[in-house]
């Protein structure tokens, strides 16, 4: 046995090993929800993370980084092409996402995700201490936790599905979907964001598996139970609301707007460049309101920034094709002379940028069409520490549920979508407090601390008596 008393198992450590502009080796803060909402956690709490530190064909030896353990585990390029960009971003991903885009099946894919769930499930068998906590996190790694239970019955063994969990009619599309299934009921707790997911689940296992289900409960034949509930993620709330107060940030948020020509208003976007994210019909629904004359170039910009994301697979290409060809004729059709209508970064930028991006702004739009949580959301709310600024959200997003003084928009509905930015954008400054002050309220009680701490505890209080003897 190893010595951690708590690991996670994740597809990616929280840093990314990049080439810096000079030719060396760095790291960057790894991106997406996962990280953003784990990493304070476990560096307040000395533990071990296992996970793929980005494409590098270096082998890397375990290393700590400020008080945490990261146990890198590298890919091959087969793997990244077969696990990573084709079983869990070419099947599951899409699948778990209401089929947005069309998930793929391929046995080769389905093979490569068994090999590499297994490896990263005997890394942790190896490092985990006698009777330790293991958190498994995610799509990429839904096998873990039965694999895991098979070679360490002591562990306390948790997952967290960061994503939404499909209902049971698309699910079932998923030739291996009892191995998944069976895969996380190796799990004492499977963690989910919103109470949907885990009822989801529990019926699948149901209906699939054939266990018996009370509420939240499953009873395995060995007398086992497992939990599935909901635990909705967050952030840092507080570490946001001191960076968006300091002064470099505040003097970055004014020659943000100041670069722009000093308009009277700042529409925002900001996502992983991801076809779920609804970046399409957002961008079109505010060209629209432009065109239309409800909007001017002279005095209103949205700023739109996408962060590139896993760029081999086809449909984000496509999609970032597709971006850039929108953009470009909607600048084309309504732009002036240093006045874009759409001001378009397609490029990742670190915290502190991001935080004068969330004060520069009086608008935030998150429009996806599906979406576990979405964290971009709570940073803008934590970073209004003035009570203004509107936020329009999808009712499609798993923060809808929490975020409810948002403005709530249905992005397949591009006509409703543009008049409840025109409602947001002319609402009285009293009304922006009212619903900024509450969500900001929710967000502060709810932070990822809260997340972290409800999702241990339960764990924890598992009654936890087999493997004893072992
Ligand atoms: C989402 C997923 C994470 C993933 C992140 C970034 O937040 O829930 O598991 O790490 O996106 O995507 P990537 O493919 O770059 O890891």
């Amino acid at each position: 046995n190893g010595t951690a008393d708590l690991v996670i198992v994740a597809n990616r450590l929280p840093v990314d090993r990049v080439t810096e502009a000079d030719g060396t080796p760095g790291w960057r803060k790894s991106p997406g929800g996962l990280v953003t909402a784990l990493e304070p956690v476990m560096r307040s709490n000395d533990g071990a993370w296992i996970g793929w530190p980005g494409s590098t064909d270096e082998e890397m030896e375990p290393f700590v980084d400020e008080g945490l353990s990261l146990i890198p585990m590298t890919l091959s390029p087969a793997e990244i092409e077969e696990h990573y960009e084709g079983f869990s971003n070419g099947t599951l991903w899409p699948l778990y996402h209401d089929v947005v885009a069309k998930p793929a099946f391929h046995r080769e894919w389905w093979d490569s995700y068994v090999t590499v769930n297994e490896r990263f499930a005997a890394k942790a068998a190896q490092v985990a201490a006698k009777g330790a906590t293991v958190w498994v996190q995610d799509y990429q790694m839904q096998l873990v936790p039965a694999m895991l239970r098979e070679l360490r019955p002591d562990l306390r063994i948790g997952f967290f599905l960061h994503i939404p969990f499909p209902p049971a009619e698309l699910f079932q599309q998923l030739p291996w979907r009892r191995q998944i299934l069976e895969g996380l009921l190796g799990a004492d707790i499977v963690g989910f964001q919103l109470a949907g997911g885990a009822a989801n689940f529990v019926r699948l296992v149901r209906q699939r598996v054939g266990h018996k289900t009370h509420r939240d409960t499953i009873y395995l034949p060995d007398g086992r139970t497992v939990r599935a509930a909901a635990f909705p993620i967050s952030i840092d709330f507080t570490e946001f609301e001191e960076l968006a107060r300091s002064e470099s940030v505040s003097q970055r948020a004014k020659q943000i707007r100041e670069a722009l020509g000093d308009p009277e208003t700042v529409l925002l976007g900001i996502d992983r460049l991801d076809y779920t994210k609804g970046i399409t019909p957002r961008i079109r629904a505010y060209s629209e309101l432009v065109r239309d004359g409800h909007f001017d170039v002279e005095d209103t910009v949205f700023i739109q920034v996408a962060t590139p994301s896993r760029e081999r697979v086809d449909q984000y290409r496509a999609l970032r094709d597709d971006i850039d060809r929108l953009v470009g004729r909607i600048n084309g059709d309504l732009g002036k002379i240093g006045r874009p209508a759409i001001s378009y970064m397609h490029s990742s930028y670190p915290r502190h940028e991001m935080a004068a991006l969330y004060r520069a702004a009086d608008m935030m739009v998150v429009t996806p069409y599906r979406d576990g949580m979405n964290l971009v959301a709570k940073e803008y709310v934590a970073c209004r520490y003035e009570n203004d600024g509107a936020l329009v959200l999808s009712e499609f997003a798993g923060a809808a549920e929490e975020l409810r003084q948002a403005w709530q928009v249905n992005p397949y509905d591009i006509n409703g979508m543009k008049a409840t930015i025109l409602d947001a954008a002319r609402a009285e400054p009293k009304e922006v407090t009212r619903r900024m002050r509450a969500m900001r309220k929710q967000v502060r009680e709810n932070d990822v601390s809260q997340w972290a701490i409800r999702f241990l505890d339960a764990l924890a209080s598992v009654p936890h008596d087999h493997g004893k003897t072992v």
